[in-house]
C-alpha cells in the first residue's frame, strides 16, 4: 500500500485478549530464506514465509535477478537455487521498499556479483544510514556508492575480487554482520566479524542449515569464501517481534489469557520476554522444540500488574525492535521505566524514541526522550478524542504499539499513517480484533 492509500486505526478502549493465535512468519528469517535459497544449489521448500511487503520486496528482487520462485501461497514457496554465481543482472533498480534488512543484506550479496546493480527504497529507507555497510564493504574491495548523506540509493559496481575482512562491529547490528557474511561468501580467504554484543544469529544458523561452514568462537564469527550452499527445507517460526504486540496487550488488558503458537524463541531475540518478566508479566513457554534450525515454543500470556524497571543494557540488542510496544507496557506499569544504550532506535523506520515519546505524551503519559533512550512514568492513558490523533510516521511498529495502547486508554484512540503495518504484519487488525481488541480501520 503506498502513502497515497493510507490507513487509520480507530480503537475503542476496554476488553481483553483471549484465545490461540498464530502471528505471521519471522521477517528476518523470511528475508534470509529467499537470499540463501536463491544462491544455493537445488530447490528449497519454505514454509511459514512472511507474505509482508518487506520480505516480498526481497523475493521480487531475486525474481528480477532470474531466480525461479513458485508461490508464495499460504506462506509456502519453492525457490530454484542458481548457485553462488548464477544470478543475472537486474534490468532495473531493485526496490527494497521500507526494508533496511533487504537493502543492507543485499548490498553485501551484490557486492560480490559480476554485474552492476542499484538498490533503492521508500522515503523512510532513503533516510537511513548505509555507511555502516558500505564502509566495511569498501575495505573488502567492493565498490558501493551511497548518496552524499550516506544513504540510498546504493550503486554497486562489479570488482575483480573481494578480500576477506577481520571486522569489529562498531554498532551491535545483525544487518551489518549479515551483510559482511554474505559478501564473505564471495571473498578470497576468511571473513571474520567480532560483535560488541550478541545480535540475532539467523544468518549463521541458516548458512549452517544450507551446509555452509560457519565457525564461532566467543563473539567472533568466521567463514571462508568460495564454498557452496545446498538446498534444504525450511520452516519459518512465527515472528516474536509480531507476537510482542499480543504479549504486551495481554499483559496490560485485565482478564486476558492468550496462547501464541510456534513463536521463534532464538536466544538472540527473547529480550521482550526477559524484560516483560522483569516487569512482572505472567508468561509461560510450553512445547519448546526446534524448527528449521531455530528454537520455537508456544507462549501463554495472562494479564498481570506491571512495574517499571531500569532496562538491563544487555537486553537492548535482544529487544531492539520491541521497544515501541515495551514503552506502552511501561506507560501502564507502576512507577518509572528507564531505557539507556538504545540510540539505534533513532535510526529505525522512524525515530522511535521521539515518535513514541510524542504519542505517549499525547495520551497524557510523562515520557522524557533522551539521546540514547527514554524515561517513562506509568500512569493512566488518556484518549485522542476530539484531538488530532497519534501519528505513526509510516512506522509499522509505532502504529501497532498505539493500537495496543488503546486497550487501556480512557477513551477512543485514533492512529494515523498505519498502512506500513503491511510491511511486517499483514492482517494485524483482523487478528487483533479476533483476539478481542476493538479496532476498526479506515482507508483515508
Ligand atoms: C534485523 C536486524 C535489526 C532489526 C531489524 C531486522 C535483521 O537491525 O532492527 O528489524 O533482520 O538482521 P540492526 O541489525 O540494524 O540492529
Amino acid at each position: 500500500m503506498d502513502a497515497a492509500t493510507n490507513l487509520k486505526y480507530l480503537i475503542t478502549p476496554g476488553g481483553s485478549l483471549q484465545g490461540r493465535l498464530r502471528v505471521p512468519g519471522d521477517k528476518s528469517i523470511s528475508h534470509r530464506s529467499i537470499m540463501l535459497s536463491a544462491i544455493a544449489e537445488g530447490t528449497t521448500h519454505i514454509r511459514g514465509f512472511l507474505e509482508g511487503a518487506d520480505s516480498l520486496a526481497t523475493l521480487a528482487a531475486f525474481r528480477e535477478m532470474g531466480v525461479e520462485i513458485q508461490g508464495p501461497e499460504h506462506g509456502e514457496l519453492s525457490v530454484k537455487g542458481v548457485g553462488l554465481r548464477g544470478l543475472r543482472q537486474p534490468e532495473r533498480p531493485l526496490d527494497m521498499g521500507n526494508s533496511g534488512t533487504a537493502m543492507r543484506l543485499l548490498a553485501g550479496l551484490l557486492a560480490g556479483q559480476r554485474f552492476p546493480a542499484t538498490l533503492v527504497g521508500d522515503a523512510s529507507l532513503s533516510r537511513r544510514p548505509m555507511r555502516r555497510v558500505t564502509a566495511p564493504l569498501t575495505e573488502m574491495g567492493a565498490q558501493v556508492l551511497t548518496s552524499e548523506a550516506g544513504s540510498a540509493p546504493l550503486h554497486i559496481q562489479p570488482v575483480s575480487s573481494l578480500q576477506g575482512i577481520d571486522y569489529h562491529l562498531p554498532v551491535a547490528s545483525a544487518q551489518v554482520k549479515s551483510c559482511l557474511m554474505l559478501a564473505g561468501l564471495y571473498a578470497q580467504g576468511d571473513t571474520c566479524i567480532t560483535e560488541t554484543a550478541p545480535t540475532r544469529d539467523h544468518t549463521e544458523r541458516m548458512l549452517t542449515a544450507f551446509g555452509y561452514e560457519v565457525s564461532r568462537s566467543g563473539s567472533r564469527i568466521c567463514l571462508k569464501g568460495g564454498g557452496r550452499l545446498s538446498s534444504c527445507d525450511l520452516e519459518i517460526p512465527a515472528d516474536i517481534s509480531s507476537a510482542a504486540f499480543f504479549m504486551v496487550g495481554a499483559s496490560i488488558a485485565h482478564g486476558s489469557d492468550i496462547l501464541l503458537e510456534s513463536v521463534g524463541i532464538n536466544p538472540t531475540r527473547v529480550g521482550i520476554i526477559n524484560i516483560l518478566r522483569d516487569m512482572g508479566a505472567n508468561i509461560d513457554l510450553t512445547d519448546k522444540r526446534m524448527a528449521g534450525g531455530e528454537p520455537v515454543a508456544d507462549i501463554r500470556v495472562r494479564s498481570a500488574r506491571l512495574r517499571g524497571i531500569r532496562i538491563p543494557l544487555d537486553q537492548v540488542p535482544l529487544a531492539i525492535d520491541e521497544f515501541p510496544v515495551i514503552f506502552v507496557a511501561a506507560a501502564c506499569a507502576d512507577g518509572e521505566t528507564i531505557l539507556t544504550g538504545a540510540e539505534e532506535l533513532r535510526v529505525k523506520e522512524s525515530d522511535r524514541i521521539q515518535v513514541m515519546a510524542d504519542g505517549l505524551k499525547h495520551l497524557g503519559i510523562e515520557a522524557e526522550p533522551r539521546a540514547d533512550g527514554i524515561r517513562i512514568l506509568g500512569g493512566e492513558l488518556g484518549s485522542t478524542d476530539g484531538g488530532d490523533g497519534i501519528h505513526a510516521h509510516s512506522d509499522h511498529r509505532i502504529a501497532m504499539s498505539f493500537a495496543i495502547a488503546g486497550l487501556r486508554a480512557r477513551g477512543p484512540v485514533e492512529v494515523h499513517d498505519c498502512a506500513n503495518v503491511e510491511t511486517s504484519f499483514p492482517g494485524f487488525a483482523r487478528l487483533a480484533a479476533q483476539a478481542g481488541l476493538q479496532i476498526e480501520q479506515e482507508v483515508v
